[in-house]
């Protein structure tokens, strides 16, 4: 069985989840979703990132120990995923022994490997970003380029990462790795940073204890950059399990914002490269979302948070909202008008009066009892190409690409009804075969949407009458039309997705 492993960022317990955390990990469980219908062995980890100065600091603003700190904010992360239905396999806390051990282990391989060394370090350091600038970085030379605030002088023994010697290896490792990076606009925004050759990197402080200890210097924690980074190994078995780690790296796939590029796609391969690993299979970068035009920030009071969307769209409306409507790579802004456009549109007609059609011509026409679909029915070519463009761009994540392929059966669907207009057909072969077809329809987008709205596509499971649910179909024989048996009862029920009013 192949196996997909795939994560997010590791976030920052410093703030609370809003749209913009929720997209990267509401990207990552669609994705997720769709390699277990495809019947992989799917790993999903999502976590918190909960060491340094950001941390430390936020918690003493907050009056709190860090590890309490962590411990309140950590949970909120995981009540925003479970709200969101995000299917975690596993969730990892950089706080946790499990992690402890295994930077340690990687970090102390890297050191026996030749590649650190002690060197005294000074420079201009924004604590937001956790990372050092060089003066021309900066706005006006004094104020961070991504956070907009004044950057601190901090002057430390550290010990060094040799990222200078790995700007070759990596160049050679790229070239042989032409997918590593998507979109490739990202690919070229990693090379063009590599191609300006690398200077080495401190990976310690000894200024903070809020860390992971230096096995080697207990007086120094490592920096929360290359603790972090390594959660991805540890929660797969990296230092405390070599047989499983075994099984699940390189094939793992990163799905992250473009502000920490970097990190991942040079620093991090660099590092696997110096502990004598293999640089991850993938990493999916995404670009900002933004709120009228700008970065969602708490000082820019502009911060939206899921549970409010929620409240008004179902969680199943929040998901597909973003999964279709920000295309996986550059910016976009998100506008309230818009959510609620695409959620008529798409939800409430394109899909919700499908369904509703079909179930009350079934109930009026013939006897609430759904018929099989026709083999030659012109929607079953359509049906196979909808499946493979959407097979195709959830491979390539691009979940907007693959839910416009899915809509796009919906709309034949719909035109297909109007075209035949059942509703004024008598009972009998032609109407029943007419709603086989939609039903069909119904049945396959369920399936394929389900990564997107789970908790819908069981439910228009249920009320064409199928036994199970949609998420335990798999791909690509639940796609293949002429699945729909017929015989079954149909359920009209309420509507799955009440209008809103647009705001005037
Ligand atoms: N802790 C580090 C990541 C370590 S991973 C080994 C970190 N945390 S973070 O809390 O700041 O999260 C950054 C990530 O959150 C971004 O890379 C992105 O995935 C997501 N986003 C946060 N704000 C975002 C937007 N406004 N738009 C889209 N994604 C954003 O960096």
């Amino acid at each position: 069985m192949p196996r997909f492993y795939i994560t997010t960022p590791i976030y920052y317990v410093n703030d609370v989840p809003h749209i913009g955390h929720a997209y990267t990990t509401v990207t990552a469980d669609a994705v997720a979703r769709w390699h277990r219908l495809l019947g992989d062995d799917t790993f999903f980890l999502t976590g918190t990132d909960e060491h340094g100065l950001k941390v430390q600091r936020a918690a003493e603003a907050n009056g709190l120990a860090p590890l309490e700190h962590a411990d309140r904010t950590s949970a909120r992360f995981r009540e925003v995923w479970d709200l969101l239905d995000i299917s975690y396999d596993d969730y990892i806390r950089t706080t946790e022994p499990r992690h402890a051990t295994s930077v340690q282990a990687f970090l102390q391989t890297v050191y026996d490997n030749g590649w650190i060394y002690k060197d005294t370090y000074a420079g201009l350091y924004c604590v937001s970003c956790e990372a050092y600038y060089t003066e021309d970085d900066l706005i006006d030379g004094e104020l961070c380029p991504i956070h907009k605030r004044p950057v601190e002088w901090l002057e430390e023994e550290n010990w060094f990462f040799k990222l200078s010697a790995f700007t070759q290896p990596l160049l050679d490792w790229y070239e042989a790795h032409p997918d590593a990076v998507q979109p490739v606009g990202k690919r070229n925004e990693a090379l063009g940073i590599i191609r300006q050759g690398l200077a080495d990197i401190s990976i310690s402080r000894s200024s903070i204890d809020w860390g992971v200890p230096v096995p080697w210097d207990p007086g120094h924690v490592f920096y929360v950059w290359y603790d972090a980074l390594i959660n991805y190994a540890t929660a797969v078995g990296y230092g405390s399990d070599p047989e499983r780690f075994a099984e699940w790296w390189p094939s793992v796939h990163h799905v992250i914002g473009k502000d920490i590029l970097r990190f991942h796609c040079v620093y991090w391969p660099a590092m696997l490269l110096a502990a004598g690993l293999e640089p991850p299979q993938q990493i999916n970068v995404h670009g900002f979302l933004l709120v009228g035009g700008e970065k969602m920030s708490k000082t820019g009071l502009n911060q939206i948070f899921p549970a409010d969307l929620v409240a008004e769209f179902g969680v199943d409306g929040y998901r597909y909202h973003f999964l279709r409507d920000t295309p996986f790579g550059p910016d976009g802004d998100f506008s309230y008008e818009g959510m609620v456009a695409r959620y008529n549109t798409d939800l409430a007609n394109n899909l919700g009066n499908l369904l509703a059609r079909v179930a009350t011509v079934v109930g009026k026409k013939c006897d609430g009892i759904g018929s099989a679909p026709r083999p030659d029915s012109p929607l079953a070519a359509i049906a196979a190409e909808c499946y493979t463009d959407a097979a195709a761009a959830w491979q390539a994540v691009q979940p907007s690409v693959a839910l416009d392929a899915t809509w796009r059966l919906l709309r034949e669907t719909n035109a297909y009804l109007e075209a035949n207009e059942p509703w004024k057909l008598d009972p009998g072969p032609e109407v029943d075969a007419v709603m086989g077809d939609a039903l069909e329809t119904l049945r396959i987008v369920a399936v394929l949407a389900t990564p997107a709205l789970p908790n819908v596509c069981a439910e228009i499971w249920r009320r064409i009458g199928l036994e199970g649910t949609p998420s335990e179909q798999r791909l690509p024989a639940a796609a293949a039309w002429g699945g729909y048996p017929g015989g079954l009862a149909v359920d009209k029920g309420a509507s799955l997705f009440p209008r809103i009013a647009p705001t005037s």
